[in-house]
């Protein structure tokens, strides 16, 4: 029975993939096609055996042993994987080869905005490339830690930076990956907080025809000092039509309007347009509606 078993265990594990990751192994190095790997093993004993996941490495032409290193030469894919080091039967460190493909991507898989300039507000980056199926995102320049993507999708950072003063230096955002198939890639993300603004959607008050915008509620104060430029959306009441409705300084929505909706940027930047508000009803007015169909008035 015992034997059968680790026949299947031997045949599943074996043949499909022996060990895969599902998420950041804690101790990894990289292996590129071709390349060296050195492993150390973190121990005083002064001599260690290897495993490659259950297998015993043994020194070769490609497996080099010295001391407490093993050096790969001549890495290929399949020798990603977990290798132990041992002394004595007993397990003393390990290091999980990845192959890194880091080469391959270039920065656009990785992008962030910010809401507004003040620190106390959190960057959200957004990272993805098929095939890989854990990130990481980190702020190198704060040098704070390691970030896992929160349920919608977005990566929030903080910064230290300080809205009343020039960023001497650029934000720096690491990203990392790992697929199920054990490869890598990093990339970096360098930019100025100025360049990555996009605010909140603004707030938009409806009362009757009048409308009232403001700025949303994390935009950096005073108001003066961090001028928002805001445009506005009608769409019309016969046809649902969607049209630019430059209200000219006034705050009255024109007529046969039925929704508004509303968005903003930066005026000084001109950064990128914050997320259109919701549509908002524009509530009849009722009375002025039954004048002008009776004639007496023209609205
Ligand atoms: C590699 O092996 C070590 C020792 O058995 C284990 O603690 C670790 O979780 C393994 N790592 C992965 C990613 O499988
Ligand atoms: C990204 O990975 C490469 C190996 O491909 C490594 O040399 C480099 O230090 C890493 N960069 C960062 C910012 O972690
Ligand atoms: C909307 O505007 C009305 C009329 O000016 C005012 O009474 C109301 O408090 C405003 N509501 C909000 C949420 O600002
Ligand atoms: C930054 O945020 C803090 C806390 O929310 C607030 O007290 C401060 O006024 C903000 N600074 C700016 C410039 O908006
Ligand atoms: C604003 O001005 C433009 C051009 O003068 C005009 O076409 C438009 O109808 C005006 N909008 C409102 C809401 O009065
Ligand atoms: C127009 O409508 C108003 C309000 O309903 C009504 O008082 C008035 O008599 C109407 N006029 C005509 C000419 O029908």
């Amino acid at each position: 029975m015992g034997t059968i078993l680790r026949t299947v265990c031997f045949l599943i594990f074996c043949i499909t993939s022996v060990s895969a990751v599902d998420t950041f192994p804690e101790k990894f190095a990289l292996g590129r096609i071709d390349g060296h790997v050195t492993l150390s093993c973190d121990t005083a004993k002064p001599h260690v055996t290897w495993k490659h996941d259950s297998e015993d490495v043994e020194p070769s032409e490609l497996a080099e042993l010295k001391d407490k290193q093993l050096i790969l030469h001549n890495f290929q894919e399949d020798q990603m994987g977990n290798y132990t080091c041992w002394s004595e039967g007993e397990l003393l460190d390990y290091t999980y080869i990845l192959l890194d493909e880091s080469w391959k991507f270039i920065d656009s898989v990785l992008s962030c905005t910010a809401e507004t300039f003040n620190c106390t507000f959190k960057i959200s980056c957004r990272m993805d490339q098929a095939g890989f199926n854990v990130f990481r995102l980190r702020n190198k320049r704060d040098d704070s830690s390691w970030v896992q993507r929160s349920e919608d999708g977005f990566f929030y950072l903080t910064h230290s930076t300080n809205p009343y003063a020039e960023e001497a230096k650029q934000l720096e955002v690491i990203g990392e990956a790992v697929s199920s198939s054990d490869r890598y890639f990093n990339i970096s993300h360098s930019f100025y907080l100025r360049d990555i603004i996009k605010p909140g959607s603004p707030q938009i008050n409806m009362s009757k025809k009048s409308i009232t915008v403001r700025p949303p509620a994390s935009w950096a104060k005073p108001e003066s000092y961090y001028p928002l430029e805001h445009e506005i959306q009608c769409r019309k009441r016969d046809d649902g039509k969607e049209v630019s409705c430059n209200l000219n300084g006034t705050n009255k929505v024109p007529d046969g309007m039925s929704h508004v909706r509303g968005r903003c940027r930066d005026l000084l930047l001109l950064s990128q347009w914050s997320d259109w508000t919701p549509w908002q009803n524009v509530r009849k007015g009722r009375k002025k509606k039954q004048k002008s169909k009776n004639g007496t008035k023209q609205d």
